[in-house]
């Protein structure tokens, strides 16, 4: 059981349109009591096109859900044909921008240069950033995780000052267990979340690693969050698939809030 106050995070990835997210966020709202968010932070990544109308909705109902986005540009402007800068999500209220997702790094190109970027530019607009990391699987099977989550925390991390550190999320994110059905073991997410504590440590000190907050993501559901959040250094999870529906996403908030006592 952590001793951080959780965080769960919704990425919707490419689904749900505006008006889809009007029905799933205000679903959400009805569902969630103020016991099931005392214990938990949450947040939700709708696509570009339906963060207006999701911060309207949250803030005229009073839900309590923080806006997040899934991804940003490193400039603030320019000549960045399709790109979101990261000023324009801070001027809609979002608090957190997921950064380097395996799916921008694999399917996008983000490498590790440009994940260090963009982690810097949403600092820099005062968001939190939610900093993916994760093994493939055939670099698990050749014993080559941690060698893997040291060069991305790395190149990440490396120059942030303590309080800095302290304050960001990182998801630990195994890509052989994203949208498969087939999430890490709690005792597996856990060694992670431990090896890369120890990694925000060499960087920033024991102070700050005490304070970041290490999700994990993968095939999360209702039924493997209590076991994931079980253990201390899992402080939340980030979720695809089964955060797209009010009543699942539910699920998972409540069991996250029931493993944390403040
Ligand atoms: P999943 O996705 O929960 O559908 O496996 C997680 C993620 O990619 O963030």
């Amino acid at each position: 059981m952590t001793i951080r106050r959780p965080l769960v995070s919704g990425n919707w990835k490419m689904h749900h349109d505006h008006i889809e997210a009007l029905h799933t966020v205000r679903d959400l709202g009805l569902r969630l009591k103020a016991e099931d968010v005392a214990r938990v932070d949450v947040s939700v990544h709708p696509p570009f096109t339906d963060l207006r109308t999701v911060q309207t909705l949250v803030e005229q109902e009073h839900i309590p859900v923080a806006i997040g986005a899934q991804h940003c540009s490193d400039e603030d402007a320019g000549p960045r044909t399709g790109e979101v800068s990261p000023r324009f999500l801070a001027r809609l209220g979002t608090a957190y921008v997921i950064v380097g997702h395996s799916e921008r790094r694999t399917l996008f190109g983000m490498d590790d240069a440009k994940v260090a970027a963009t982690l810097r530019a949403v600092l820099r607009h005062e968001m939190t950033p939610i900093v993916c990391i994760g093994e493939t699987e055939e670099q698990r099977s050749r014993g080559l995780t941690e060698a893997v989550l040291e060069e991305q925390v790395m190149a990440a991390l490396s120059g942030l000052p303590p309080e800095v550190l302290g304050a960001l999320v990182i998801a630990y994110e195994p890509i052989w267990a994203i949208g498969t059905g087939q999430a890490a073991t709690a005792v597996d997410a856990e060694d992670a979340c431990v090896f890369i504590r120890s990694l925000v440590t060499k960087v920033g000190g024991d102070g700050a690693a005490e304070r970041t907050r290490i999700q994990y993501g993968g095939s999360v559901t209702g039924e493997n969050a209590t076991d994931l959040m079980a253990e201390p250094n899992v402080d939340g999870l980030l979720v695809g698939g089964a955060s797209l529906e009010a009543p699942a996403f539910t699920d998972i908030i409540r069991a996250t809030g029931a493993c944390y006592r403040s």
